[in-house]
Protein backbone atom coordinates (compact mmCIF):
# COMPACT_ATOMS: atom_id res chain seq x y z
CA UNK A 1 0.00 0.00 0.00
CA UNK A 2 1.00 3.72 -0.36
CA UNK A 3 1.14 6.12 2.55
CA UNK A 4 1.74 9.82 2.12
CA UNK A 5 4.06 11.63 4.56
CA UNK A 6 3.87 15.41 4.62
CA UNK A 7 6.53 17.50 6.20
CA UNK A 8 4.85 20.39 7.78
CA UNK A 9 6.96 21.86 10.54
CA UNK A 10 8.93 24.22 9.69
CA UNK A 11 9.08 28.23 10.10
CA UNK A 12 9.60 29.59 6.75
CA UNK A 13 11.99 32.54 8.45
CA UNK A 14 13.56 33.62 4.50
CA UNK A 15 9.74 34.55 3.80
CA UNK A 16 9.37 36.99 6.34
CA UNK A 17 7.06 38.59 7.36
CA UNK A 18 5.04 36.82 5.45
CA UNK A 19 5.72 33.31 7.26
CA UNK A 20 5.62 33.77 11.02
CA UNK A 21 6.31 31.65 13.77
CA UNK A 22 2.71 31.50 14.57
CA UNK A 23 1.65 31.05 11.14
CA UNK A 24 3.74 29.49 8.75
CA UNK A 25 4.02 29.86 4.88
CA UNK A 26 2.91 26.49 4.62
CA UNK A 27 -0.73 27.51 6.54
CA UNK A 28 -0.84 30.61 3.72
CA UNK A 29 -2.72 30.67 0.26
CA UNK A 30 0.18 32.13 -0.97
CA UNK A 31 -0.88 32.09 -4.92
CA UNK A 32 -4.47 33.45 -3.93
CA UNK A 33 -6.09 30.06 -5.38
CA UNK A 34 -8.21 29.63 -2.15
CA UNK A 35 -6.16 26.48 -0.85
CA UNK A 36 -2.79 26.86 1.60
CA UNK A 37 0.17 25.01 0.36
CA UNK A 38 -0.70 22.53 3.09
CA UNK A 39 -3.95 21.76 1.25
CA UNK A 40 -2.80 21.95 -1.79
CA UNK A 41 0.10 19.55 -1.23
CA UNK A 42 -2.62 16.85 0.55
CA UNK A 43 -4.88 17.74 -3.00
CA UNK A 44 -2.16 16.69 -5.28
CA UNK A 45 -1.92 13.00 -3.55
CA UNK A 46 -5.66 12.54 -4.92
CA UNK A 47 -6.06 9.12 -6.73
CA UNK A 48 -2.11 8.55 -5.85
CA UNK A 49 -3.32 6.78 -2.18
CA UNK A 50 -6.52 7.17 -0.09
CA UNK A 51 -6.84 9.67 2.28
CA UNK A 52 -6.56 7.68 5.22
CA UNK A 53 -2.93 6.93 4.12
CA UNK A 54 -1.64 10.63 4.45
CA UNK A 55 0.04 11.47 7.83
CA UNK A 56 1.20 15.20 8.53
CA UNK A 57 3.78 15.29 10.59
CA UNK A 58 4.42 19.59 12.51
CA UNK A 59 4.70 20.81 15.85
CA UNK A 60 2.66 20.44 18.56
CA UNK A 61 1.57 24.57 18.14
CA UNK A 62 0.49 24.07 14.64
CA UNK A 63 -2.58 21.29 15.67
CA UNK A 64 -5.35 23.37 15.20
CA UNK A 65 -4.13 25.09 11.96
CA UNK A 66 -3.59 21.55 10.34
CA UNK A 67 -7.52 20.20 11.50
CA UNK A 68 -9.13 23.44 10.69
CA UNK A 69 -7.24 23.25 7.07
CA UNK A 70 -7.31 19.24 6.82
CA UNK A 71 -10.78 18.57 8.34
CA UNK A 72 -10.70 14.89 6.40
CA UNK A 73 -7.94 13.95 8.35
CA UNK A 74 -8.47 12.08 11.96
CA UNK A 75 -6.17 12.97 14.89
CA UNK A 76 -4.23 9.92 14.32
CA UNK A 77 -3.41 11.21 10.99
CA UNK A 78 -1.43 14.46 12.61
CA UNK A 79 1.58 13.21 14.12
CA UNK A 80 2.88 16.57 16.49
CA UNK A 81 6.18 16.78 17.54
CA UNK A 82 7.33 18.70 20.83
CA UNK A 83 10.46 20.57 19.48
CA UNK A 84 11.63 21.14 15.84
CA UNK A 85 14.63 18.69 15.35
CA UNK A 86 14.36 18.92 11.63
CA UNK A 87 13.40 16.88 8.65
CA UNK A 88 15.43 12.78 10.20
CA UNK A 89 13.40 12.68 12.80
CA UNK A 90 10.28 14.36 11.79
CA UNK A 91 10.51 11.40 8.84
CA UNK A 92 11.73 8.57 11.21
CA UNK A 93 8.54 9.30 13.27
CA UNK A 94 6.16 8.98 10.43
CA UNK A 95 7.81 6.23 9.31
CA UNK A 96 7.89 4.01 12.09
CA UNK A 97 4.00 5.42 13.02
CA UNK A 98 3.18 3.74 9.43
CA UNK A 99 5.42 0.94 9.90
CA UNK A 100 3.00 -0.21 12.76
CA UNK A 101 0.01 -0.38 10.64
CA UNK A 102 1.73 -1.91 7.51
CA UNK A 103 5.70 -3.09 7.60
CA UNK A 104 5.61 -3.22 4.10
CA UNK A 105 4.16 0.20 3.11
CA UNK A 106 5.44 2.02 0.19
CA UNK A 107 6.40 5.52 1.16
CA UNK A 108 6.06 8.94 -0.74
CA UNK A 109 7.90 12.36 1.57
CA UNK A 110 6.57 15.12 0.78
CA UNK A 111 7.25 18.91 1.70
CA UNK A 112 4.34 21.08 2.57
CA UNK A 113 5.38 24.29 1.09
CA UNK A 114 6.07 23.51 -2.67
CA UNK A 115 4.25 24.32 -5.63
CA UNK A 116 3.74 22.14 -8.29
CA UNK A 117 1.84 23.34 -11.23
CA UNK A 118 2.28 20.00 -13.37
CA UNK A 119 -0.28 17.82 -11.06
CA UNK A 120 -0.80 15.04 -13.92
CA UNK A 121 3.09 14.91 -14.31
CA UNK A 122 3.48 15.09 -10.89
CA UNK A 123 1.66 12.06 -10.27
CA UNK A 124 3.14 10.10 -13.46
CA UNK A 125 6.32 10.92 -11.67
CA UNK A 126 5.24 9.31 -8.22
CA UNK A 127 4.00 6.45 -9.63
CA UNK A 128 7.13 5.35 -11.81
CA UNK A 129 9.18 5.70 -7.99
CA UNK A 130 6.46 4.06 -6.40
CA UNK A 131 6.84 1.01 -8.88
CA UNK A 132 10.36 1.13 -8.37
CA UNK A 133 10.75 1.14 -4.79
CA UNK A 134 7.74 -1.07 -4.38
CA UNK A 135 10.01 -4.62 -4.36
CA UNK A 136 13.90 -2.74 -3.83
CA UNK A 137 15.69 -1.15 -1.59
CA UNK A 138 16.19 1.64 -2.73
CA UNK A 139 16.15 5.38 -1.62
CA UNK A 140 14.91 7.56 -4.52
CA UNK A 141 14.32 10.68 -4.87
CA UNK A 142 13.39 13.75 -7.47
CA UNK A 143 15.06 15.72 -10.08
CA UNK A 144 15.23 18.58 -11.30
CA UNK A 145 16.57 20.87 -13.60
CA UNK A 146 18.84 23.54 -12.06
CA UNK A 147 18.85 26.67 -13.65
CA UNK A 148 20.97 28.59 -11.23
CA UNK A 149 24.14 27.75 -8.92
CA UNK A 150 21.44 28.28 -6.01
CA UNK A 151 22.93 27.64 -2.63
CA UNK A 152 19.60 26.59 -0.65
CA UNK A 153 19.50 23.30 -2.64
CA UNK A 154 20.95 19.84 -2.30
CA UNK A 155 22.71 18.45 -5.73
CA UNK A 156 22.80 15.23 -7.21
CA UNK A 157 24.66 14.08 -9.25
CA UNK A 158 24.02 10.68 -11.30
CA UNK A 159 24.76 8.56 -13.65
CA UNK A 160 23.93 9.40 -17.13
CA UNK A 161 22.79 6.65 -18.49
CA UNK A 162 18.98 6.12 -20.38
CA UNK A 163 17.29 4.54 -17.69
CA UNK A 164 14.10 6.53 -15.89
CA UNK A 165 15.12 5.94 -12.35
CA UNK A 166 18.90 7.04 -12.41
CA UNK A 167 22.00 5.69 -10.15
CA UNK A 168 23.11 8.52 -8.18
CA UNK A 169 26.97 9.05 -8.26
CA UNK A 170 26.70 11.45 -5.12
CA UNK A 171 24.32 14.08 -3.10
CA UNK A 172 25.89 17.36 -2.28
CA UNK A 173 23.56 18.91 0.34
CA UNK A 174 23.36 22.68 0.25
CA UNK A 175 26.75 23.10 -1.43
CA UNK A 176 28.42 27.00 -1.44
CA UNK A 177 28.78 28.95 -4.39
CA UNK A 178 31.84 28.05 -5.89
CA UNK A 179 30.56 23.88 -5.95
CA UNK A 180 27.32 25.16 -7.19
CA UNK A 181 28.36 26.65 -10.22
CA UNK A 182 31.15 23.85 -10.96
CA UNK A 183 28.10 21.27 -10.49
CA UNK A 184 25.62 23.64 -12.93
CA UNK A 185 28.57 23.62 -15.23
CA UNK A 186 29.35 20.13 -15.27
CA UNK A 187 25.37 19.54 -16.70
CA UNK A 188 24.97 15.94 -15.16
CA UNK A 189 23.59 17.74 -11.45
CA UNK A 190 20.14 17.92 -11.11
CA UNK A 191 18.59 19.83 -8.31
CA UNK A 192 16.66 17.80 -5.27
CA UNK A 193 13.36 18.40 -4.86
CA UNK A 194 12.74 17.18 -1.29
CA UNK A 195 10.36 14.14 -2.58
CA UNK A 196 11.06 11.05 -1.41
CA UNK A 197 10.17 7.59 -1.87
CA UNK A 198 11.06 4.07 -0.56
CA UNK A 199 9.61 1.36 0.99
CA UNK A 200 9.52 1.30 4.73
CA UNK A 201 12.11 -1.46 5.12
CA UNK A 202 14.51 0.51 3.19
CA UNK A 203 14.35 3.43 5.04
CA UNK A 204 14.74 1.28 8.38
CA UNK A 205 17.90 -0.29 7.03
CA UNK A 206 19.41 2.99 6.12
CA UNK A 207 18.73 4.60 9.30
CA UNK A 208 19.84 1.73 11.44
CA UNK A 209 23.26 1.82 8.91
CA UNK A 210 23.80 5.94 8.88
CA UNK A 211 22.21 7.60 11.88
CA UNK A 212 21.68 4.46 14.47
CA UNK A 213 21.22 6.85 17.17
CA UNK A 214 17.99 7.89 15.70
CA UNK A 215 16.77 4.34 15.00
CA UNK A 216 17.50 3.47 18.35
CA UNK A 217 14.85 5.70 19.90
CA UNK A 218 12.12 5.05 17.13
CA UNK A 219 13.21 1.28 16.53
CA UNK A 220 11.76 0.51 19.81
CA UNK A 221 8.25 1.65 18.32
CA UNK A 222 6.30 -1.32 19.17
CA UNK A 223 7.36 -2.11 22.66
CA UNK A 224 7.47 1.43 23.45
CA UNK A 225 3.88 2.07 22.28
CA UNK A 226 2.59 -0.96 24.13
CA UNK A 227 4.03 0.37 27.71
CA UNK A 228 3.25 4.10 26.99
CA UNK A 229 0.85 6.22 25.32
CA UNK A 230 2.59 7.38 21.92
CA UNK A 231 2.39 10.96 23.06
CA UNK A 232 4.31 9.77 25.88
CA UNK A 233 6.97 8.09 23.68
CA UNK A 234 7.10 10.87 21.04
CA UNK A 235 7.97 13.62 24.07
CA UNK A 236 10.57 11.04 25.65
CA UNK A 237 12.10 10.24 22.31
CA UNK A 238 12.26 14.38 20.77
CA UNK A 239 14.17 14.89 24.25
CA UNK A 240 17.14 13.00 23.26
CA UNK A 241 16.70 12.81 19.80
CA UNK A 242 19.59 15.10 18.15
CA UNK A 243 18.67 17.64 15.09
CA UNK A 244 19.70 16.79 11.50
CA UNK A 245 18.04 17.17 8.14
CA UNK A 246 17.40 13.92 6.39
CA UNK A 247 19.86 14.76 3.62
CA UNK A 248 22.70 15.05 5.88
CA UNK A 249 21.38 12.08 7.91
CA UNK A 250 21.00 9.74 4.73
CA UNK A 251 20.93 11.11 1.32
CA UNK A 252 24.49 12.28 1.24
CA UNK A 253 26.00 9.43 2.66
CA UNK A 254 23.99 6.36 1.24
CA UNK A 255 24.39 3.96 -1.51
CA UNK A 256 21.19 3.01 -3.40
CA UNK A 257 19.83 6.67 -3.73
CA UNK A 258 18.55 6.61 -7.15
CA UNK A 259 16.92 9.62 -9.13
CA UNK A 260 14.12 10.04 -11.19
CA UNK A 261 14.78 12.93 -13.33
CA UNK A 262 11.59 15.37 -12.92
CA UNK A 263 9.17 18.23 -14.97
CA UNK A 264 6.31 19.07 -13.34
CA UNK A 265 6.88 22.93 -12.59
CA UNK A 266 8.24 22.35 -9.73
CA UNK A 267 9.10 25.45 -7.36
CA UNK A 268 10.59 25.78 -3.72
CA UNK A 269 8.62 28.56 -1.91
CA UNK A 270 11.27 29.49 -0.19
CA UNK A 271 11.87 33.44 -0.47
CA UNK A 272 10.37 35.94 -2.06
CA UNK A 273 12.46 36.19 -4.92
CA UNK A 274 11.11 32.43 -5.88
CA UNK A 275 7.74 33.63 -5.12
CA UNK A 276 8.30 36.57 -7.44
CA UNK A 277 9.96 34.27 -10.12
CA UNK A 278 6.45 32.00 -9.96
CA UNK A 279 3.61 34.80 -9.78
CA UNK A 280 2.16 37.11 -12.75
CA UNK A 281 3.65 40.38 -13.69
CA UNK A 282 2.33 43.32 -14.68
CA UNK A 283 3.41 45.75 -17.71
CA UNK A 284 6.21 47.12 -14.87
CA UNK A 285 7.12 43.81 -14.26
CA UNK A 286 5.80 44.07 -10.34
CA UNK A 287 3.99 41.29 -8.37
CA UNK A 288 1.56 42.94 -6.34
CA UNK A 289 -1.21 41.94 -4.18
CA UNK A 290 -3.04 44.82 -2.00
CA UNK A 291 -4.59 48.21 -2.26
CA UNK A 292 -1.80 49.84 -4.07
CA UNK A 293 -1.22 52.78 -5.85
CA UNK A 294 1.94 52.68 -7.90
CA UNK A 295 4.11 55.36 -9.97
CA UNK A 296 7.21 54.54 -11.70
CA UNK A 297 7.67 51.63 -10.54
CA UNK A 298 9.04 48.59 -11.82
CA UNK A 299 10.72 44.86 -11.08
CA UNK A 300 9.37 44.69 -7.34
CA UNK A 301 6.85 42.69 -5.36
CA UNK A 302 4.45 44.15 -2.96
CA UNK A 303 2.12 42.47 -0.66
CA UNK A 304 0.43 44.55 1.65
CA UNK A 305 -3.08 43.94 3.09
CA UNK A 306 -6.36 45.51 1.34
CA UNK A 307 -7.57 47.38 4.75
CA UNK A 308 -4.42 49.75 3.90
CA UNK A 309 -3.94 51.87 0.45
CA UNK A 310 -0.43 51.95 -0.02
CA UNK A 311 1.18 54.12 -2.36
CA UNK A 312 4.83 54.09 -3.94
CA UNK A 313 7.03 56.20 -6.61
CA UNK A 314 10.02 55.53 -7.69
CA UNK A 315 11.29 52.10 -7.07
CA UNK A 316 12.99 49.48 -8.91
CA UNK A 317 13.54 46.11 -7.73
CA UNK A 318 12.08 45.92 -4.06
CA UNK A 319 10.15 43.98 -1.60
CA UNK A 320 7.57 45.86 0.48
CA UNK A 321 5.83 43.39 2.68
CA UNK A 322 3.32 44.07 5.54
CA UNK A 323 1.85 41.28 7.50
CA UNK A 324 0.63 40.72 10.63
CA UNK A 325 2.28 44.49 12.69
CA UNK A 326 5.48 44.05 10.13
CA UNK A 327 6.13 45.94 7.22
CA UNK A 328 9.65 45.17 5.40
CA UNK A 329 11.25 47.41 2.15
CA UNK A 330 14.42 45.53 1.14
CA UNK A 331 15.99 45.35 -2.29
CA UNK A 332 14.87 42.22 -3.78
CA UNK A 333 18.41 41.24 -4.44
CA UNK A 334 19.25 41.34 -0.60
CA UNK A 335 16.70 39.20 -0.13
CA UNK A 336 19.62 36.59 2.09
CA UNK A 337 18.82 39.10 4.57
CA UNK A 338 15.27 38.37 5.71
CA UNK A 339 16.77 35.93 8.17
CA UNK A 340 19.08 38.70 10.20
CA UNK A 341 16.28 40.93 10.35
CA UNK A 342 13.86 38.25 11.45
CA UNK A 343 16.97 37.66 14.36
CA UNK A 344 16.72 41.09 15.03
CA UNK A 345 13.02 41.27 15.52
CA UNK A 346 12.73 38.72 17.98
CA UNK A 347 9.06 39.27 19.38
CA UNK A 348 7.74 39.70 16.12
CA UNK A 349 9.24 37.10 13.84
N1 LIG B 1 7.54 18.27 10.85
C1 LIG B 1 8.63 18.97 10.59
N2 LIG B 1 9.56 19.12 11.58
N3 LIG B 1 8.80 19.49 9.37
C2 LIG B 1 9.91 20.18 9.13
C3 LIG B 1 10.91 20.39 10.11
C4 LIG B 1 10.71 19.82 11.42
O1 LIG B 1 11.52 19.95 12.34
N4 LIG B 1 11.90 21.14 9.55
C5 LIG B 1 11.53 21.36 8.28
N5 LIG B 1 10.32 20.81 8.02
C6 LIG B 1 9.57 20.80 6.76
C7 LIG B 1 9.45 22.17 6.12
O2 LIG B 1 8.21 22.76 6.48
C8 LIG B 1 9.50 21.82 4.64
O3 LIG B 1 8.19 21.49 4.17
C9 LIG B 1 10.34 20.55 4.58
O4 LIG B 1 10.30 19.99 5.88
C10 LIG B 1 11.79 20.77 4.12
O5 LIG B 1 12.45 21.59 5.05
P1 LIG B 1 13.20 22.93 4.60
O6 LIG B 1 13.75 23.55 5.83
O7 LIG B 1 12.31 23.74 3.73
O8 LIG B 1 14.39 22.34 3.74
P2 LIG B 1 15.20 23.11 2.63
O9 LIG B 1 14.26 23.72 1.64
O10 LIG B 1 16.17 24.00 3.29
O11 LIG B 1 16.01 21.91 1.90
C11 LIG B 1 15.36 20.72 1.46
O12 LIG B 1 14.52 20.97 0.34
C12 LIG B 1 15.22 21.42 -0.86
C13 LIG B 1 14.20 21.59 -1.97
O13 LIG B 1 13.24 22.50 -1.61
C14 LIG B 1 16.45 19.70 1.11
O14 LIG B 1 15.85 18.44 0.91
C15 LIG B 1 17.24 20.13 -0.12
O15 LIG B 1 18.14 19.10 -0.52
C16 LIG B 1 16.26 20.38 -1.28
O16 LIG B 1 16.97 20.82 -2.45
MG1 LIG C 1 12.29 24.31 1.70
Amino acid sequence: DTYVIIMAGGVGTRFWPFSRTDFPKQFHDVLGTGRSLLQQTVDRFEGVCPIENIYIVTSQEYKELVKEQLPALVDDQILLEPNRRNTAPCIAYACYKIASRNPNANVVVAPADHIILKEEAFKDTIRIALGATRNEDILVTLGIQPTRPDTGYGYIQYVPDKMTIKKVKSFTEKPHLELALQFLDSGDFVWNAGIFVWNIQAFKKALIEFQPEIAEIFDGGEPHYYVETEDAFIQRAYQICGSISIDNAIMEKAENVHVVLSNFGWSDLGTWKSLYEVSEKDANLNVTDGNLLLFNTTNSIIKTPKEKLVVISGLDGYIVAEYDGVLMICKKEEEQKVKEFVAHAKELD
